[in-house]
């Protein structure tokens, strides 16, 4: 049968007045009054292992929405069992119905769990309605959608034939089970790396982020509720040392779908190699991951002001600045300083901050306490600096929540720290250049970081707009021109980062889905 055709799922605006922001309030409401218990699924099973941490909106720490359970050895091992046990009868199920699940999660989304897996985001990773609609709701659907219509394309390639020698592909699921450690920043991602894994044949082993196991509890039960057979996806939480090692320790171990930090993603890459080594692995495990960013906007002389400080202020502080894809230094002529400035300081002043409950406030707290700290720290570390200052922001209070201001500092350094360290949050570097400069700032991008996941240049002259595009080519898998270097949309901008940001399989892509099938060419002759 032919899959509907694509479409990015409209993004609802919880103006006042409207049916979904009713609808969301009064789910927030009702969850944030209640509690949930988050077991492990494994198979059938939902399991309570009776170890628990508790479930603590970042936005009011002192509060418990529930609590999840953490596996011990044995339900890691079971797991893996329990997955490779349902390999056969899934990898063997056609496409067509393979394909219908996924589709069904994203009406359930679209539809009857849009309130519920939005208020979920809101509460337990801190997003505002309009993070959460454009993560947990649309991006997702989009993954689920996108991932089935570009599954038909891989499928529908085919190598050529001749007379009496007919040639076909077919595209296997891998031979094995994957392993999905996914963030917390986006439900989006979380519900993606397993579930496009899935959708091709495989079976997966999910860790989801401590972060996030409030809405991951939602996930699970949409994949379900949508017809997902027992034990294609397998979630478990807890140590994420014991979990990996048990993983990455088994002979059917056949790949990790990942989105993380680098140094995580280095030491799995390590540990992977270290067992291969070992000759432990039946085949070569695929390796695919997302990893960090130190985002870059760089503007020339002829770039609008306006334009710019716009995409710094959105780029930067939006989800409060924790996506890896947000700006975090940023190159600013001298001639448009004073106008940028302007413009930013201003805007950053209007960003309202506080809980998501109060659908008015554009900024929520970052995540945890340990991010807190850390962003306080390089704050702190500026208010005392000889070559930098706070021109906005600087406040940071975790008496309720982790709240810190959205914070611009200036620097007449390039290599201060805040240029250079991946901060995850609202904390954006500025280094004000000499015009002249420009060959020598376009350089100065490129050195700077080991990261290349997005960037964007503005200008308004087309020769700098090319010298920047060419110059910076390895600097960013996603590459913006006059638009920030956030936001990117399933089907529109395939997503994923160069150098240390990772693989680059582009998320929501035909690469990606590549990744999770071990194709076999047939010849016939009869
Ligand atoms: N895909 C997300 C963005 O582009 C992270 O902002």
């Amino acid at each position: 049968y032919n899959v509907p055709d694509a479409i990015n799922e409209p993004v609802l605006s919880y103006a006042p007045g409207t049916k979904e922001r009713e609808q969301v309030l009064a789910t927030f409401k009702e969850m944030y009054n209640s509690t949930v218990d988050v077991p492990l699924y494994i198979g059938k099973e939902e399991i309570r292992t009776g170890k628990t941490k508790t479930i603590n909106p970042p936005f009011d720490h002192k509060k418990t929405v529930g609590t999840y359970h953490e596996a011990e050895k044995e339900h890691v091992e079971k797991a893996i069992s329990t997955a490779l046990e349902a390999r056969k009868a899934w990898a063997s199920m056609k496409w067509e119905q393979r394909a219908s699940i996924f589709l069904k999660a994203a009406d359930l989304i679209a539809g009857p769990y849009r309130a519920k897996i939005n208020a979920a985001t809101m509460i337990a990773q801190a997003k505002t309605v309009h993070q959460a609609e454009i993560d947990a709701a649309c991006e997702f659907i989009d993954f689920l959608r996108f991932n089935v219509e570009y599954m038909t394309q891989l499928y529908a390639e085919q190598p050529v034939s001749s007379d009496g020698i007919w040639n076909r592909m077919e595209h296997r699921p891998l031979e094995g089970f994957i392993y999905a450690i996914t963030p917390f920043n986006f439900t989006a991602i979380a519900g993606n790396l397993p579930s496009s894994a899935a959708l091709m044949g495989n079976v997966v082993v999910w860790k989801p982020s401590p972060h996030q196991m409030y809405s991951a509890n939602v996930v699970m039960e949409v994949f379900k509720l949508a017809g997902l057979p027992d034990g294609v996806i397998n979630m478990v939480s807890g140590d994420a040392a014991m979990i990996s090692d048990i993983v990455f320790e088994n002979p059917d171990f056949a790949g990790i779908h990942y989105t993380g930090s680098t140094a995580v993603f280095n030491a799995i890459w390590s540990k992977i190699g270290q067992n291969m080594g070992k000759g432990i692995y039946k085949t070569y495990p695929r390796i695919v991951g997302e990893t960090g960013g130190k985002d870059f906007v760089i503007a020339h002389p002829s770039s609008n002001p306006e334009q710019v400080a716009t995409a710094l202020a959105r780029g930067a502080f939006e989800f409060q600045g924790q996506k890896c894809s947000a700006a975090s230094r940023a190159y600013i002529p001298k001639s448009i300083w004073g106008a940028v400035k302007d413009k930013l300081t201003k805007d950053v002043a209007s960003m309202k901050m506080g809980s998501p409950e109060d659908l008015s406030n554009f900024l929520s707290s970052v995540i945890h306490e340990g991010s807190f700290d850390k962003l306080a720290k390089y704050i702190d570390n500026a208010k005392g600096a000889k070559d930098a200052e706070i021109i906005i922001g600087g406040n940071y209070d975790k008496s309720v929540g982790y709240f810190v201001d959205a914070t611009v500092i200036e620097t007449t350094n390039p290599h201060y720290e805040t240029m250079e360290t991946e901060l995850f949050g609202p904390v954006l570097t500025v280094y004000v250049y000499e015009d002249e400069k420009w060959d020598e700032t376009l350089e100065l991008v490129d050195s700077t970081s080991p990261y290349a996941l997005t960037g964007a240049v503005f200008s308004q002259d087309r020769y700098a707009i090319e010298q920047a595009t060419k110059a910076l080519e390895n600097c960013a898998g996603n590459f913006y021109i006059n638009d920030k270097p956030t936001g990117a949309v399933v089907g529109q901008q395939p997503f994923g980062g160069a150098r240390l940001s990772g693989t680059n399989d582009k998320a929501g892509s035909i690469l990606n889905l590549l990744r999770w099938v071990s194709p076999r060419t047939i010849k016939e002759t009869f």
